[in-house]
């Protein structure tokens, strides 16, 4: 089984890639073998809106116009059995990394062309607040929503905060295992 990491976060061994890697040592643990991807390192644009009436080859081919990472960032994501999308928390909502990625993400699945290989793909969230800590829960139905629209099947998405980051380790690794080890059909 491979799994992909889809991280908002920059540094890996913040607080967001904590809760990550510990999703991750459940997946590996149950077999998986694992891929890390850190946005913010990546040249990924915003969405450009290209047409007239905001839509573009999104919806007519399923396809991003911009040449930049997201193509290769998305086949990734196509050839994984497994995906974990984190996100430091801001503002309550997604990092800017990961809703410019999904934001384009949303738009290409719009198509079936776009949705292959997405569409039913289990995937867990992780959302973590290392702040002040408030935001996770929003931010978690932010990115449920946003997942959902592109047409994975959202098993899970955790809120985190850094004054329970220590004691969810467990509950995230379990998470991960959870989810290499599940049977097809729940
Ligand atoms: C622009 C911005 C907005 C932020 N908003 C919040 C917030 O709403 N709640 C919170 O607890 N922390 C907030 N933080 C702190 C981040 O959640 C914290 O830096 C992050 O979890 C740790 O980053 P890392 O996991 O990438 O190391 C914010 C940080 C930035 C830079």
């Amino acid at each position: 089984m491979k799994a992909i990491l889809v991280s908002g976060s920059r540094n890996p061994d913040g607080q967001t890639a904590q809760a990550a890697d510990a999703v991750l040592r459940g997946l590996t643990a149950a077999g998986a073998s694992v891929e890390r991807v850190f946005l913010p390192t990546r040249a990924i644009e915003r969405c450009r809106q290209c047409d007239a009436n905001g839509w573009g080859l999104c919806r007519r081919a399923g396809r991003c116009a911009v040449a930049d990472d997201f193509g290769t960032l998305v086949e990734g994501i196509r050839e994984a059995d497994v995906v974990v999308f984190a996100t430091p928390v801001y503002y309550s909502d997604l990092s800017e990394s990961l809703r410019a990625f999904t934001d384009r993400l949303r738009r290409t699945c719009t198509h079936e062309a776009g949705r292959v290989s997405i569409q039913g793909k289990p995937v867990i969230g992780v959302c973590v607040a290392g702040g002040g800590g408030g935001g996770a829960p929003t931010c978690c139905a932010s990115l449920e929503r946003t997942l959902s629209t592109c047409g994975f099947d959202v098993v899970d998405v955790l809120p985190v905060r850094r004054q329970n980051l220590q004691a969810k380790l467990a509950a995230l690794e379990a998470a991960g295992r959870w989810l290499a080890s599940r049977p097809r059909s729940v």
